[in-house]
């Protein structure tokens, strides 16, 4: 495995080599809390980080390592540091930004668990958020501030599918000396690689997409190359430290001087460690991402055209389709796709129920990126505990469905879906009849019968 080979390649190969008398093919699983040292010498210079190697896997792990490597390479970052889960990695990233109380500016449509993490536990510490619309470079300009530490966003989001141009939004940044940081969990490597178009730290949720199974929550933190060298502005890496013996954690370890204050002071005084197990499951995941996310990619499309002209369907919300606001930009920055989420705002509120339960294979669970495909309620689930006001900014009606679309054929989804809005529908249109659903303007039952289907069933990818 060398630099020139392809990200696909990386995926399966990155972080390891067979190698001991076995030469096991897959990366063996270490399940070992701690590490044993051959001298006193060995064990002192591995604690005072003055040699590199194993002590204690709050810290560190040999299969974690595998797991941290693989996705650097992926990202093309100079170092990554695993953590037990997405919201794990988001804290960490910034924490290691934020050295006190300090202002982040922040997009206004993030994830609603960082939402929560920005505007509820960081705000108990006194670091204040201003939120943003992401695709405004202007207004990424205005709202920085002298003690400003950093620009967070996704390079996705979820559920209306939106991206941003990140060029111009790094040019702002940078030009105040504030790094960027994405959270890349939806679109994944595959699809895009934030490093590459100005990100200088890329934060990933490994549950959903680069796991791809479900089965294991785990995240990560990858480090670009953010000049972090101004000690005044950057006390907590370009400054001498008592916890680093009077060293500074750039002097010892250059580039990778910010991923070691993520690991060596927030992993390890946190300790939101992943397992050996969970990286080895996450690892087996990463090797098929290209396969799975390419054959999801094509299924997300076909449902979106299909949905758009169901009766109980107001709106699809997917950069496929030519009314989405970024459609052009997606087409031009994510030939690949988007990953796998599909925003479906229902033709009333009262809707939302009786699809949802009416649904047969597709799971009601607040998960995406899993090879099952799964409906979420972000406005009642994911999204909660988010204000009126906080819902409204980020794009989440009452009527707001999302589907995480996995890698059963798209013909079998399809028919799932249509069953269970042709019956919502049905049952919505009775009760409009009799006057019991003010306030809409779709048809009424009645009419569904001379309804066409929805467009055609989607090819199999
Ligand atoms: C974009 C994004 N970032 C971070 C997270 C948090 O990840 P985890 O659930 O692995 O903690 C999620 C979870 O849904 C997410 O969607």
């Amino acid at each position: 495995m060398t630099a020139t080979h392809h990200p696909f390649t990386a995926g399966v190969h990155a972080g390891y080599a067979p190698e001991g008398p076995l030469r096991p093919l897959t990366a063996p699983v270490h399940h070992s809390a701690a590490f044993a040292f051959a001298s006193h010498a060995e064990a002192a210079a591995k604690f005072a980080l003055k040699a590199p190697g194993f002590t204690y896997s709050r810290t560190g792990n040999p299969t974690v390592a595998i797991l941290e490597q693989r996705i650097a390479a992926l990202e093309g970052g100079s170092s990554a540091v695993a953590t037990a889960s997405g919201q794990a990695a988001v804290a960490l990233a910034l924490l290691a930004l934020l050295q006190g109380p300090r202002h982040l500016v922040a997009s206004a449509r993030l994830y609603g668990g960082t939402v929560d993490l920005l505007t509820d536990s960081f705000n108990d510490f006194g670091v204040t958020v201003t939120f943003v619309e992401p695709t405004d470079a202007d207004a990424w300009r205005a709202a920085i501030r002298p003690d400003t530490a950093a620009f967070v966003l996704e390079s996705v989001t979820n559920p209306q599918v939106q991206v941003v141009e990140l060029e111009p939004i790094a040019a702002v940044a940078h030009a105040a000396g504030i790094p960027v940081v994405v959270d890349n969990t939806l679109a994944t490597p595959f699809a895009y690689r934030p490093l590459q178009h100005g990100a200088d730290v890329v934060v990933h949720s490994l549950t959903k997409g680069l796991g791809g199974h479900g089965a294991a929550l785990g995240g990560a933190v990858v480090a670009g190359s953010f000049d972090f060298s101004d000690p005044q502005r950057w006390p907590q890496i370009a400054a001498p430290r008592d916890r680093y013996r009077g060293d500074s954690l750039l002097s010892r370890y250059g580039e990778h001087a910010y991923a070691m204050l993520v690991r060596s002071k927030f992993l390890h005084d946190l300790g939101p460690a992943l397992p050996a197990g969970s990286a080895a499951t996450l690892l087996q995941g990463i090797e098929t991402l290209h396969v799975r996310a390419g054959h999801v990619a094509a299924s997300v499309v076909a449902l979106a055209d299909a949905l758009e002209g169901h009766p109980a369907v107001a709106r699809v919300h997917h950069v496929s389709r030519p009314d989405h606001p970024q459609h052009a930009l997606a087409a031009q920055d994510y030939p690949r796709g988007t990953g796998c989420i599909l925003g479906v705002e229902l033709a009333d509120a009262a809707l939302v129920a009786p699809v949802v339960d009416a649904l047969q294979l597709i799971a009601l669970a607040a998960n995406i990126g899993d090879a099952r495909t799964l409906v979420a309620h972000p406005a009642s689930m994911t999204h909660c505990r988010l204000s009126e006001a906080q819902l409204a900014s980020a794009g989440i009606s009452q009527a707001l469905l999302r589907l995480s679309v996995g890698l059963e054929d798209p013909s079998d989804l399809l028919a799932d879906l249509r069953q269970a809005l042709d019956a919502a529908w049905l049952g919505s249109g009775a009760r409009l009849e009799s006057g019991a659903r003010p306030g809409s303007s779709a048809a009424p039952a009645s009419q569904l019968a001379s309804q066409p289907a929805p467009a055609s069933q989607p090819a199999p990818a």
